[in-house]
């Protein structure tokens, strides 16, 4: 893959553990556990592909309307992957960040994600961006109540520093939001961010969405042409030079 045409920052919504599970004539947490199997193997791909930041919703702010067996159980699974894999993802120079919002959680979780955010802030391979008890709409109210504690006038807010206050500030907008099991809707994420990220859908379960259709999703994204309202004229030539001009 050119690497000139890797996304810098790729998001996930990962869907469709419970259909996985169900066609199985397994319980849905059985799908659960198998997104996370298959999380580890996409975070590896990041890492060797290029990719610098990657966003992965993981768990929505209405997620918690859930049958309350299947959230003690999506709580159970963050726990224990925090356990199990922190020192793996350390191991690989992935920095693991946490967006949304972290009170509405177990006190003993809260300080278990805390404790792994701090152990791997020096990495720099891959930024793992985890959306956990994450809402669009969630973090933009919070930014604007943010805005008014600090006491910011009118004038003041103007669209960067509306992204300074957001769970992601500091980091680049997602470039590509992959969505997987086919549904064609954004289920709050990333509504600010991803104005102009360029989205794709693949047609398998999270469980099975392999580094095979990760490369599939990637290469797509190279074909694209980004045009951010402008034309493709005024668009810089790519970095590849063509064939026709002979160089
Ligand atoms: C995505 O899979 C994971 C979470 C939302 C936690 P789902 O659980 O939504 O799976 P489907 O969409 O019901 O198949
Ligand atoms: C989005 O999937 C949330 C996550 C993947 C964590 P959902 O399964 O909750 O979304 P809807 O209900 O199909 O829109
Ligand atoms: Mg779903």
């Amino acid at each position: 893959m050119d690497p000139a045409r890797v996304p810098t920052h790729v998001a996930i919504i990962m869907d469709g553990n419970g259909r996985w599970a169900l066609s199985r004539g397994l319980p849905r947490l059985a799908g659960h556990r198998a997104g996370v199997e298959n999380l580890r193997r996409i975070i590896t791909a990041c890492v060797e592909f290029g990719v610098k930041h990657f966003t992965i919703y993981a768990f929505s702010t209405e997620n918690w309307g859930r049958p309350r067996e299947e959230v003690d159980g999506l709580m159970f699974i963050l726990n224990e992957v925090l356990d199990r894999e922190l020192e793996e993802l350390n191991r690989q120079g992935v920095q693991l960040r946490h967006i949304g919002r972290l009170e509405g959680l177990l006190p003993s979780i809260q300080k278990k994600v805390r404790q792994a955010i701090e152990r791997t802030r020096a990495n720099d391979r891959l930024i793992l961006n985890v959306a956990f008890n994450y809402g669009g709409r969630d973090e933009i109210v919070h930014a604007i109540r943010q805005m008014l504690a600090d006491g910011l006038q009118p004038d003041a807010v103007d669209a960067d520093l509306v992204s300074r206050y957001l769970f992601t500030a500091g980091q680049p907008d997602p470039d590509l939001i992959i969505r997987t099991a086919g549904e064609l809707r954004v289920s709050n994420f990333l509504l600010w961010q991803g104005a102009y990220a360029e989205y794709y859908a693949a047609d398998v379960y999270w469980p099975d969405f392999d580094k095979e259709q990760f490369r599939l999703a990637l290469e797509h994204f190279g074909r694209r042409e980004r045009r951010f309202g402008l034309v493709s004229a005024q668009l810089k030539p790519k970095a590849v030079p063509d064939a026709a001009s002979g160089n």
